[in-house]
This record gives structure tokens, C-alpha cells and sequence, in this order.
């Protein structure tokens, strides 16, 4: 049964998986597809961490970070503020940081930062822009790059509409924008959206607020791209 409120089904899941959640990216348990896939998927990986590597810049507030990972790759190179809903996910993600890391992190909505205009050099978020709901895209993307100062940088990364993207048991077939139905280790049954932008959408969404933007994209699994903010 689909429930009333999608956007709070999609917080209680992540709050619900935080302890699982980086079983998706390191390719365990659900998340594993075999040798092949898996190999694909961290080749592609290593092309995506490099191009969130590349943003050096100074401080980088980051949006919906989740268990860190990327907080992690930011701060090899910036100061980073870091924020999501869940607490579960925050505990996570300083359970996984090391004391030298320059990552800072705090709870936060996505749709309203708790920062001041200008305030940072760059605002980052990943697998998150594929989670907000297509009206509410513009106005995001105006709250993602409201903390940026002129010149500063907007870096996203995201998911490809691939099958093995996925845990075994997740249907990611279909349109591009769905409804999509997602399940804990335990059982337990969410629904979420899932917006499988594309390099114009994605063009289109930093063009709103950036100047030069850039996309790229891996072969089957992820989306990325930077834009300087204007
Ligand atoms: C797919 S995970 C991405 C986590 C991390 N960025 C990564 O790539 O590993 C989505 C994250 O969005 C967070 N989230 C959900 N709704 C949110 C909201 N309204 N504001 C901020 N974070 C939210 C979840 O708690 C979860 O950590």
C-alpha cells in the first residue's frame, strides 16, 4: 500500500537503515550482484570519488550525508559541515569518521538550512536530488546554493536507472520518476521517490543558479556534476 506521505516514508526508511546503509555502496549482503557487476560498479565508483575529490575549495556544507561516505572524500581537501534528518544516520556517520578529519556535523532539513546567505565556498550533496520530489526540485537547488558564496561551487552525485543498482530484490525498472519500493534486511517495506535525473535535467537544475555547469556519467551506475555558483 502506497502511504499518504511518500517524503515521510522516505525519512523513516533511512532513519530504519542507517545501520545497513553502507552495505549499498560497498556491495554486501542485498546489495552484492556478482563479480562482474560489482567490479563495474567499483571502477565507477573510483571515477565518481575522484570527481568529488576534485572539489577543493575551502569549506563545503554538505546536504542529507547519510553514513559520511562522502563526507570523507570532502575532507581530504575542505572543511566539512555536514548535515542530515536522521539522527540514526549522524550517529553512523561519527562512528565512521577518524578524530583528524576536519568534518563537523549537525541535524538538518534539507529544505531549510540552518545557515546564513554566502556563509560557505560549496554546498555537496549525494544520492539525495534523486529523492526530492520533482516540483520541489527548483526550489531546493535555490536553498542548496542560498549558503554559497558568488563563485562558490553546487557538486552533485546521483543514481543511474540501472537494475543492479539496487539490492537483489529492488525493482528500479519503469519511469523515470517512481514510486519505488524499498526493503530493510528485516522485512520491513518503505516507499520512497526515486528521480532518475538525467544529464539535461541535471544541466537544467544547476543552470537555475550556476554559471558553467558541468555533468558527467559513468557507464551504467552514476550521475554527477558542479556548477560555480553565481
Ligand atoms: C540515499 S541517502 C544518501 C546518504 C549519503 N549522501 C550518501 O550518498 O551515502 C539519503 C539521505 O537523506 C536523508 N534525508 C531524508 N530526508 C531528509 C531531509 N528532509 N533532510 C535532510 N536529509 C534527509 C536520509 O536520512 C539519508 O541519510
Amino acid at each position: 500500500m502506497i502511504p499518504p506521505d511518500i517524503e515521510a516514508d522516505t525519512r523513516a526508511y533511512y532513519r530504519a537503515r542507517a545501520s545497513e546503509y553502507q552495505e549499498w555502496i560497498q556491495r554486501q549482503g542485498r546489495y552484492a550482484h556478482g563479480s562482474d557487476d560489482d567490479a563495474d560498479w567499483n571502477l565507477e565508483l573510483e571515477t565518481i570519488t575522484q570527481f568529488v575529490e576534485s572539489l577543493s575549495i575551502g569549506s563545503v556544507f554538505e546536504i542529507a550525508s547519510g553514513t559520511g561516505w562522502w563526507s570523507r572524500v570532502l575532507a581530504r581537501n575542505n572543511t566539512v559541515f555536514a548535515s542530515d534528518y536522521a539522527p540514526e544516520m549522524l550517529a553512523e556517520a561519527c562512528r565512521h569518521d577518524t578524530p583528524t578529519l576536519p568534518i563537523y556535523r549537525c541535524r538538518a532539513d534539507a529544505y531549510h538550512l540552518p545557515l546564513s546567505t554566502g556563509a560557505v565556498d560549496a554546498c555537496a550533496f549525494g544520492f539525495w536530488l534523486s529523492h526530492v520530489p520533482v516540483p520541489r526540485a527548483p526550489a531546493f537547488i535555490r536553498e542548496a546554493a542560498r549558503p554559497v558564496r558568488p563563485g562558490g561551487e553546487l557538486l552533485v552525485v546521483d543514481s543511474r536507472q540501472d537494475p543492479k543498482g539496487g539490492a537483489a530484490d529492488q525493482h528500479t525498472g519503469g519511469p523515470r520518476v517512481q514510486q519505488q519500493l524499498r526493503r530493510l534486511n528485516d522485512g520491513r517495506e518503505y516507499t520512497i521517490w526515486k528521480i532518475y535525473w538525467t544529464p539535461a535535467d541535471l544541466r537544467f537544475l544547476l543552470s537555475l543558479v550556476c554559471r558553467r555547469v558541468e555533468v558527467i556519467q559513468t557507464d551504467r551506475f552514476f550521475i554527477a556534476a558542479r556548477g560555480t555558483v553565481v
